[in-house]
């Protein structure tokens, strides 16, 4: 049944190969059940003959006095010459084994009970031969002179087998119509039966770029759990491919705002004679470039951190490295707003599994907007532990924190809080929290010690690698 579901491509052949391989099994056991029958009934035949002719050898003995004659009548051994030129040898002798007539060295029969006819298979001048064997009463005048003969007839196989082999060829030739009938309506039962499923191919072809559902109802039962789920897919298709249009548009948004500001002030620059004043516009113009930039990278690491957007990466990532060489790319902008940046780590390696890369811009992300939101002089604080098969990494600021019920909110893509002065486009924890579900982790907000934020990102720690408490 394994070779069957194995059969590769067409469910046609296997559904065929389902009917027709059972189906000439039981042709072939069938074909041995009908030879050993016609195997018995050539045996019936035969020994029908065989007693006949045995008896009317006996029925032809007669007793004269004390001596018995036989003679062999000729319809004994005319009823075998069948056209098959099969030999029969026969021979009469008296219950004490003295040979009256015919084949001296016959094959002996097994036993003779009474006066009933053995039949036995044996070998006579090197042929096969079946047998009869009988013991004959011969009715005399006087009781004393009754006795009896063993009459034994044998007769080569030719005729025998001749029988056996027609009959069995007659089941056979039936047997095949049988089969080829069976394959052939099969087929033609397969040809009707799959059309639902060939009509609903078409559907799906047809379909093109409509992503619709399909009418559940109009299809056959056993195939509506397929058009269910099919219509399931193409929901979600539907709302990836919506998702995906609105943050098209929304990533156009953004960038058109810092690109008609370049272009008015690229125009005053072009305008004002006053060297002075082209100076300062064209340091706003070097902003607004590098806050475009940033955007752009943003809205590369966000796509690249999607699922399903790039190979899936198992690297090794040391957080305790990542977070220095981050701390290390910021310390200027801390330098800038005058806050003071620390590192807290309370374990020696935190090793965990994923993309190295993404990794690391979600501590840039996190460490950056505690750095941004957080007002001069403030500080925050990178902190790095490990519970047990978790690691977690916090940032902590002492800014003004994230009112509860915008928290969820924060993650939305180009999601900002109302009101913030600070550049940005809303992508940075949109960023956070793709990253940190691709490395199965989880990201919280929640209000730190000293009044800010806390961010919380847990990661499962990598199990293959000792991380060594500190
Ligand atoms: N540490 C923080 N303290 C206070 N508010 C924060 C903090 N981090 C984020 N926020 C708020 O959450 C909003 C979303 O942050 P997110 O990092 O997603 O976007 P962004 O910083 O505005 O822009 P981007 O990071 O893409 O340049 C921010 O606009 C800010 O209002
Ligand atoms: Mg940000």
């Amino acid at each position: 049944m394994r070779l069957i579901s194995r059969l590769p491509g067409s469910l046609r052949v296997q559904l065929v190969s389902w009917i027709v391989i059972p189906l000439i099994i039981i042709a072939a056991i069938n074909l041995w059940v009908s030879w050993n029958t016609s195997e018995k009934m050539a045996d019936l035949v035969t020994d029908r003959m065989l007693t006949a002719s045995a008896r009317a050898i006996g029925e032809a003995t007669a007793a004269s006095g004390n001596t018995l004659d036989a003679i062999v009548p000729p319809v004994a051994i005319e009823m075998f010459s069948t056209g098959d030129g099969d030999h029969v040898y026969y021979s009469v002798a008296t219950s004490d084994h003295q040979l009256l007539t015919g084949y001296p060295d016959l094959p002996a029969p097994p036993v003779l009970k009474d006066f009933d006819p053995v039949y036995f298979y044996g070998s006579y001048r090197n042929q096969p031969v079946r047998l009869v064997a009988l013991r004959h009463p011969i009715v005399a005048a006087s009781a004393e002179l009754s006795q009896s003969v063993d009459v034994i007839v044998g007769v080569t196989l030719a005729g025998h087998t001749n029988i056996a082999r027609g009959l069995w060829l007659d089941s056979v030739s039936q047997q095949l119509v049988l089969i080829a009938f069976a394959a052939a309506l099969s087929l033609l039962g397969l040809r009707y039966g799959l059309r639902p499923l060939m009509k609903l191919r078409d559907n799906v072809l047809r379909r093109g770029r409509d992503l619709e559902p399909f009418d559940q109802a109009a299809v056959q039962t056993e195939l509506q759990p397929l058009v269910a789920a099919l219509n399931q897919y193409m929901d979600r298709v539907r709302k990836q491919m919506a998702a995906q249009r609105r943050f098209i548009q929304n990533a156009a948004h953004q960038l058109r705002t810092p690109i008609a500001t370049l272009t008015t002030q690229a125009s005053f620059a072009l305008r004002t004679k006053d060297k002075d004043e082209q100076a300062e516009v064209l340091t706003s113009i070097k902003t607004s470039a590098m806050l475009l930039a940033r955007l752009a990278a943003q809205l590369l690491t966000l796509s690249r951190a999607e699922p399903g957007s790039r190979r899936p990466r198992a690297d090794r990532v040391d957080l305790i490295e990542a977070g220095q060489l981050v701390l290390e790319s910021l310390a200027g902008k801390a330098f800038d707003r005058r806050i003071d940046l620390g590192f807290e780590a309370s374990t020696a390696a935190a090793i965990v599994t994923g993309d190295g890369t993404m990794l690391r811009e979600m501590i840039v992300n996190l460490v950056d907007n505690a750095l941004t939101y957080t007002p001069e002089g403030g500080s925050v604080t990178l902190g790095i532990a490990r519970d047990g098969d978790l690691i977690h990494l916090t940032v902590e600021d002492t800014g003004p924190g994230i009112p509860e019920n915008e928290r969820e909110h924060v993650f939305e893509r180009f999601y900002r809080i109302a009101g913030v002065k600070a550049d940005g486009s809303g992508l940075g924890l949109a960023i956070v929290r793709e990253v940190t579900e691709g490395a199965e982790g989880t990201v919280t907000l929640s209000e730190a010690r000293t009044g800010g934020l806390l961010v919380t990102v847990t990661l499962p720690a990598n199990s293959t690698i000792a991380n060594q408490p500190a």
